[in-house]
């Protein structure tokens, strides 16, 4: 298998490659889902296969109306796992395996794609699946800045396409009930806001230890990632050649190059400003999508937002915040309410509990993954409210990806559409700017700009490495 074998002497994506892959995308076109084939079967291309994509990719393998057929990775043996993932469940060797994403793209017998890379790959990606018309569903958060993200909805909104977030929560009884209750008005008017969130960094793959353990001879004691800096004799012992199986130079894609350290690659990319926004972007797509949900702040944002955090050192190998804690307000001129409303977002102060609670005139609810409690004990009862307390009924999934194929086929919006995605995310966005910029924002939420801040507004976008370019 040619295709897949490649490491990491592959040679990187060239600026010819994007330029031809972009000029044929323009030329594509498609705008109602019709399978000619007999199965009827919505035909699907993964890319990614890393912690998320294989569970995305297990549920869509459950669902007798869609076909896996193409699975990309830029690491041999995730890439290898994929395919066998899928020609396990089929009984078959049909899925296609693809080292390059914009291969699997130009195929046209494949009408959607599932999305789960890093998120400092994910404009690129998805704006080129949207000029080349496939229905997408796409990790959150939608991407690593506030301009990448308004370039993915002019994209979807472009090329008509179905979008799906992997907001999954939206499609658990226990936040739909909660953004129920807020939104029939059963807890008054609603005045403040929390989003609970994790701080710190976690080593999801568990290869810290092992860093540990090289760096122990060493005279000066380093408790975790965050602690090395270029120019120690740590940092020369972190960096490594990438391995084999990886192709480190297309993995860091967008983002400066930097040399490899595998604590900041395999999923603890988040930890590091290059690729990821630590704790507070990695959960703003749930809880913060959840608060907006009950809301109905879909569409909306707030008008100032003001974040203090703890950050290691800038140019650490984990630079992302630990603490943070952020201020939004929603004006009333521009949500319609009765009042301001005011959110706080918080991470590893331990000061509000995760999840989301909304405090109302009336009462108060409050919903996490498995948790759920409220000012009127009866809400706790059962999976949905009554019918009678139910006259706003929010849209109704039980299955996230079985949600997005519903929609595929109907070309109906599915529970999260991209423009939710995108302004779910913006109140983590902005929170970080102004952490690091050291000020309150001011937002126009129609405009979508920072008013007067040439600096601030500067960090709504990110310079991207030559060849990299959104379609
Ligand atoms: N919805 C959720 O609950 C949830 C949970 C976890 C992760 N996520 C999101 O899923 C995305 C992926 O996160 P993860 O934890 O799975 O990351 P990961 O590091 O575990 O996996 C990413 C995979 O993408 C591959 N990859 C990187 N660049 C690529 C490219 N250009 N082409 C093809 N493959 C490429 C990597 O080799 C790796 O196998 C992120 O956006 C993350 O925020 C969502």
């Amino acid at each position: 298998m040619k295709r897949f074998s490649t490491g990491s002497s592959a040679p990187p994506f060239t600026r010819r490659d994007f330029v031809k892959a972009a000029a044929a995308a323009a030329l594509l076109s498609r705008t109602a889902w019709a399978r000619p084939s007999a199965s009827n079967r919505i035909t699907l291309g993964v890319i990614g296969w890393g912690m998320m994509g294989p569970a995305n990719t297990k549920a869509f393998l459950e669902q007798a109306d869609c076909q896996v057929v193409a699975a990309c990775d830029i690491h041999t043996a995730h890439l290898q796992a994929a395919v066998d993932t899928v020609n396990a469940k089929y009984g078959n060797t049909a899925c296609k395996a693809y080292h390059d994403y914009r291969e699997l793209l130009a195929r046209d017998d494949i009408d959607a794609i599932m999305i789960a890379v890093p998120d400092h790959w994910h404009a690129v990606i998805a704006t080129e699946a949207a000029a080349r018309k496939k229905d997408i569903y796409g990790e959150k958060p939608l991407a690593k800045t506030v301009a990448e993200q308004q370039a993915i909805v002019k994209a979807v909104q472009k090329h008509n396409v179905i979008w799906q977030t992997g907001s999954w929560q939206r499609s658990v009884p226990n936040f739909h009930k909660a953004a129920e209750i807020v939104r029939n008005g059963l807890i008054g008017t609603v005045t403040h806001v929390e989003v609970g969130l994790p701080g710190g960094h976690h080593d999801f793959p568990g290869t810290v230890p092992a860093l540990m353990q090289r760096l122990a001879t060493l005279p000066d004691k380093i408790a975790s990632p965050a602690d090395i800096v270029p120019g120690s004799a740590a940092w020369d012992l972190a960096v490594t050649p990438p391995p084999a199986e990886l192709d480190y130079e297309t993995w860091i894609g967008p983002s400066k190059m930097e040399p490899y350290i595998d604590v900041r690659v395999y999923q603890n990319w988040r930890w590091n400003s290059n690729t990821g926004g630590g704790q507070l972007l990695d959960w703003i797509g749930h809880h913060g999508d959840i608060a907006h949900w009950g809301l109905g702040f879909d569409l909306s944002g707030p008008s100032e937002i003001e974040g203090h955090g703890q950050f290691p050192a800038a140019n650490a190998v984990w630079n992302t915040a630990t603490k943070y804690d952020i201020e939004c307000t929603y004006r009333k001129e521009v949500t319609g309410y009765a009042g301001d409303v005011h959110l706080t977002i918080a991470g590893g102060s331990g000061a509000i509990n995760m999840g989301t609670k909304w405090i109302g005139t009336e009462g108060w609810v409050w919903v996490d993954r498995g948790g759920f409690d409220a000012s009127n004990p009866d809400w706790a009862k059962g999976d949905s409210l009554s019918e009678e307390l139910r006259k706003v009924k929010l849209i109704e999934s039980t299955e996230h990806r079985r949600n997005f194929l519903d929609s595929v086929k109907s070309r109906k919006p599915t529970i999260t559409p991209v423009e939710v995605a995108h302004h779910s995310t913006l109140p983590g966005h902005l929170g970080l700017i102004s952490m690091l910029v050291g000020r309150k924002l001011h937002w126009d939420v129609k405009q979508e700009k920072i008013l007067n801040d040439p600096q601030a507004s500067e960090l709504l976008s990110r310079p991207y490495r030559a060849p990299y370019k959104l379609a």
